[in-house]
């Protein structure tokens, strides 16, 4: 429910408005993207990030909260720990279960590996689930890969790294047809064709979506699917540490059973970490679109094995999060509402920029739009906010478009007295995405041996910044590409004596750096639910 002051400046929204229907605001140039970018966006706050004095990218930056992670200790220090008390013996061992590790699975089982997932909350419960636009693949006559591969480059800046972005787009077309053989229920037109939109720096029409809730219904396919192929999950069981052998090369991983205290001690001739990304760690105090479980676990595992880094200063925030109602406050406001056309508007009503520029310099132009030019709504919690102008879908596409193409949005700001339909809604950056992690070749491998990485918790393939829908595309394309390559590998692997020595030489690097801190990790879940 607005407050009769936010009433009152939604007059203004709603006395531009027929001036705004029909009229393209016009796009950023370069030069202006790079301006809003250098002067906004929070990956440019230098005094929020600094650099390692340990491990692969010693020297290098990465936000504060991610580097105290890194230089912390190990769970198991101090710890008696057998390691030759086996729970489990696998081919492939799947750490994470949400779409990239669910598919990674998926697949290793069709190589004909023993699979074991393990995971730190459910079974499902991870990003994945929780992503609602879309999913990018150029499968549409008007389009083709190589359109996509020039997208997402430029989404990136051209930073990424080009052989996984072939990857990506190559493989997306192919993912779409998996994903809708095993049942997974798009949106299409009467006669069966898929409904596509734009994203944000898309140029052709190629998100495909399940309506406002597309990894929500990805995920319910994929762990059906692993169920029902009887593939072993352990739930509630995080890892905190990898296991090598004596030639460095990963080999298992220590979970802990987060309701009985216990050591599960996993032997694996494959690892595939598939742990998410890092919205928990709150970076410069941004609220989160992602869930609890998202606390950089995989990149602390890895990197402390002597995994290597790749883009790990730059963090992805999402243009529309929720500003107002506060209960929801940086919950996720699809992209699909702006790609439907519902535009972002200043105090006066006055639109301040193009609604679908990429990612990050959109969210730049809200920052500065409240921030700097002072131009923001504020709510009653004293958060700063633009409007988006949702009542324009249905102006523009019929009525009833928009309580169809975004019913849990519609439904969730319902609850809370808010009709989008009718009212616009109130918006800021949420932290949604980490664009970096750790570094990964065309099958997912790390320069470990047999250490493989999937997903969010992996970096290179969307440089310093991703487009709208090519997240759900990255996990399902790596995810499968690392399963089949650790499955087929898994075949000619013999694993024999587990170690853990690489905890113990980063222990020395870390003293022999001057790195003295109480702090352990990986975090498993954000200090306020009071988990272990
Ligand atoms: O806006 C969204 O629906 C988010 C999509 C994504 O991050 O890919």
């Amino acid at each position: 429910m607005y407050t009769a002051e936010m009433r009152e400046l939604i007059k203004k929204v709603e006395s531009t408005r027929p001036q705004r229907i029909g009229v393209n605001f016009e796009r950023m140039t370069p030069a202006e993207k790079e301006d809003v970018l250098r002067e906004n966006h929070p990956d440019y706050k230098k005094e929020n990030f600094r650099v390692l004095r340990v491990g692969k990218n010693k020297g290098q930056k990465v936000p504060l909260e991610l580097a105290n992670l890194i230089e912390a200790n190990s769970r198991i220090n101090n710890t008696q720990i057998d390691l030759s008390k086996i729970n489990y013996d696998v081919d492939v061992l799947v750490i994470g279960g949400g779409g990239a590790g669910t598919s990674a699975a998926l697949e290793a089982h069709n190589k004909g590996a023993k699979v074991l997932i393990a995971t730190k909350l459910r079974f499902g419960d991870a990003n994945t689930m929780m992503a609602e636009g879309g999913i990018q693949a150029a499968d549409k006559p008007n389009d083709s890969p190589a359109q996509h591969y020039i997208d997402v480059m430029g989404g990136g800046h051209y930073t990424n790294i080009p052989e996984l972005v072939n990857a990506l787009v190559k493989d997306a077309p192919g993912v779409i047809k998996w994903l809708n053989d095993l049942g997974v229920m798009f949106d299409k037109e009467k006669d069966g064709t898929m409904i596509t939109t734009h994203g944000g720096g898309t140029s052709r029409k190629r998100m495909h979506a399940a309506a406002d809730y597309t990894g929500a219904e990805i995920m319910r396919v994929l762990r059906d699917e692993a169920l029902n192929r009887g593939i072993e999950v352990i739930e509630f069981s995080p890892a905190i540490e990898l296991l090598m052998d004596n030639e460095g090369k990963a080999s298992g991983a220590i979970l802990l059973n987060l309701e009985t205290g216990e050591y599960v001690i996993v032997r694996a001739k494959t690892v595939i970490i598939s742990t998410g990304g890092a919205g928990r760690l709150h970076y410069q105090g941004f609220p989160t679109s992602n869930h609890y479980g998202a606390t950089a676990d995989g990149i602390i595992l890895g990197y402390r094995a002597g995994a290597e880094l790749a883009f790990a200063d730059t963090i992805q925030y999402h243009p529309t999060g929720v500003a107002y109602p506060s209960q929801i406050f940086g919950a996720l406001v699809t992209e699909k509402v702006r790609s439907m056309g519902a535009t972002p508007l200043n105090i006066h009503g006055e639109q301040f920029v193009y609604h679908l520029e990429t990612r990050d310099v959109e969210a730049s132009a809200i920052i500065r739009e409240c921030l700097v030019k002072n131009n923001g709504i504020e709510t009653p919690t004293g958060v700063k906010a633009v409007w988006l102008d949702t009542p324009l879908i249905d102006i523009l596409h019929g009525e009833g478009t928009l309580e169809k193409r975004v019913p849990a949005m519609f439904r969730m700001y319902l609850k809370f007295g808010i009709d989008m339909r009718k009212e616009p809604i109130l918006v800021y950056p949420t932290l949604h995405y980490q664009n970096g992690g750790l570094l990964i070749d065309e099958n997912g491998q790390t320069k470990i041996k047999n250490l493989y990485v999937a997903g969010e918790a992996s970096g290179g393939v969307h440089g310093r910044n991703r487009l709208m829908g090519n997240s759900l595309l990255d996990i399902l394309v790596f995810g499968r590409r690392a399963g089949l390559h650790a499955g087929e590998e898994s075949k000619s692997i013999d694993v024999k004596d587990l170690n853990i020595k690489h905890v113990s030489d980063y222990n020395k690097e870390l003293l022999e750096n001057g790195v003295v801190t109480e702090r352990v990790s990986p975090m498993l879940l954000p200090h306020y639910t009071h988990g272990r």
